[in-house]
């Protein structure tokens, strides 16, 4: 797989470099050394990628099921036993802090023991004709579930495993045949899982990868005749360009987020604090569910950010390789100067700097805005970075209004000890989960995960994903009443 730094890709079952086009560098964003060396895929290499896949899909799909599990119960396990090395390659290649980076191998490797377990224990039903009018008895339909063919898995910077592995596993599993293209900026971590998948013995072909600029590459490979479904995670713009760009293809999106933390007047304030600052700037604020903004009742409100100052304070920031440190640089130059731009427009316009507000290269200091308005961009945009607007409202009614405001719809957390009235804010959310005093979250991975509006279409989720990347194929025998 590697030479001197330089990765090619898994393609029907072979490690190929490009022929064709010169490498990609993979720089690091914590000190700008080399992370490692990029095939950049030319049209017909992904072809060949492409038609591995599909060649190598029939056998796959009549693999016994038994034996997929298998293969994915022992990928976990060199996975696991990869966890430092491919730990130590996130730490370099997307900043992530030591902590989070082990943590999100272990997740991967869980998740795919988990979907092993559970693409052994679907079934499919049999229905008769007689339960709808003037139906029949003698006819009866058999329901299974049949892969969609060849996946194509897209996913972004912030967790080049896991959300590679969350695609890849449940396609698998149903199935399918996967080509992934990962982010740029986070293949190389993402071409380590892969190799572990591909030493657990996946026969040849059944996964392969495609590395390239997504700015090159991707619109060719999301329009490819024998691609038939997208599993794509990432930002709202690309996602709305690759579902403009595509037709009568299935489509997963999971996209951008503003969550809202609302915060009422009989909630817990330290435990609503300790959660919301644990939300808001772990991994620097890069993660979809990220807590975006908090919609604070003004009679608690003085409080709530005397509490989130201390705690903010408290974080510790700087490189990714020291011990117990949250906010890192951010993933690039231009994520950092469009975070730094959203907090001092809002400033500009009269927001309240709490703490923070400091930039050091692409490391911004954890930062807290108070007294921020719906005028502001900050109130609305997702940053992908530690900066945290608290918009002031006089009644939850208020809270849910702008809460419903947003393009966004992924997740939103409401603080509070009565349970009836978050209960009735929750289902006046548009949004796909809400958490009832909790951060939002993505996990545990077999509950659903989905985000409306903006935030994208389709649910994750182990048993989900499986059952997206699947349908349903009926058998209807009809018996004729002759013996
Ligand atoms: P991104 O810039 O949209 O990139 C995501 C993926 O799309 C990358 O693999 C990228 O490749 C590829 N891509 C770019 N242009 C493409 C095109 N024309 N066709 C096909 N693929 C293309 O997102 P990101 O910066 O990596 O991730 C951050 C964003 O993802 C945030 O908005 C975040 O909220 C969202 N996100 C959402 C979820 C969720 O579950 N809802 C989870 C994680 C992240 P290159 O890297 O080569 O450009
Ligand atoms: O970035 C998006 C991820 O799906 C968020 O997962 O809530 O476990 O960090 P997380």
């Amino acid at each position: 797989m590697m030479q001197e730094k330089t990765f090619g890709n898994l393609v029907n079952g072979e490690w190929r470099i490009s022929r064709e086009n010169p490498p990609l560098e993979v720089l690091s964003p914590v000190d700008g050394s080399l992370v490692g060396r990029l095939s950049s895929m030319s049209h017909t290499e992904l072809d060949e990628a492409i038609s591995a896949a599909k060649a190598a899909q029939k056998a796959w799909a009549a693999y016994p099921v038994y034996r997929k599990a298998q293969l994915m119960y022992r990928a976990a396990d060199l996975l696991e036993q990869m966890a430092e090395e491919i730990s130590e390659c996130l730490v370099m290649e997307i900043a992530k802090d030591k902590k989070s980076a082990v943590s999100e191998v272990k997740r991967s490797a869980d998740l795919l023991r988990y979907t092993a377990d559970v693409g052994k224990s679907l079934h499919g039903e049999a229905i008769f004709g007689d339960s709808f009018p003037g139906g029949s008895r003698d006819k009866m339909s058999c329901v299974t579930r049949v892969p969609v063919g060849t996946v194509l898995a897209i996913s972004p910077f912030n967790y080049p495993v896991n959300l590679a592995i969350s695609k890849i596993g449940p396609a698998l599993m149903g199935g399918n045949t996967v080509l992934l293209k990962p982010a740029t900026q986070g293949a190389v971590s993402a071409l380590m899982m892969v190799k572990a998948m591909q030493d657990a013995g996946l026969p040849a072909g059944v996964l392969n990868t495609a590395t390239g600029l997504g700015s090159v590459i991707g619109d060719y490979i999301v329009t490819h005749k024998d691609i038939q479904f997208i599993n794509f995670t990432g930002s709202t713009e690309v996602g709305q360009h690759i579902s403009a760009l595509t037709s009568m293809t299935p489509v997963i999106m999971e996209l951008g987020g503003k969550d809202a933390a609302i915060v009422l007047e009989d909630a817990d304030l330290d435990f609503a604090a300790d959660n919301i600052v644990d939300g808001a700037y772990s991994y620097s604020g890069q993660r979809c569910t990220a807590v975006k903004r908090i919609l604070a009742l003004d009679t608690i409100a003085d409080e709530l950010v005397e509490k989130l100052k201390a705690r903010v304070e408290r974080l510790k920031t700087g490189d990714p390789r020291e011990p117990g440190v949250t906010v890192t640089p951010l993933v690039s130059t231009k994520s950092a100067d469009f975070v730094e731009s959203l907090m001092r427009g809002a400033i500009q316009q009269g927001a309240r700097l709490v703490t923070g507000g400091q930039r050091t290269g692409n490391l911004i200091q954890p930062t807290l805005l108070d007294r921020v308005t719906t005028e502001m961009d900050v109130a609305w945009v997702e940053p992908f970075g530690p900066v945290l607007p608290i918009i002031r409202v006089a009644s939850a009614g208020e809270a849910v209004e702008i809460a419903n405001r947003s393009e966004y719809g992924l997740q939103s957390s409401v603080f509070t000890n009565n349970l009836n009235k978050a209960y009735s804010i929750a289902a006046q959310l548009e949004v796909g989960t809400v958490q009832i005093n909790n951060k939002p979250e993505r996990g545990p991975d077999n509950f659903p995960f989905l985000g409306v509006k903006s935030s994208g279409m389709g649910t994750q989720g182990v048993r989900y994903s499986i059952e997206s990347m699947t349908r349903p194929k009926a058998v209807t025998i009809n018996l004729t009443g002759d013996e």
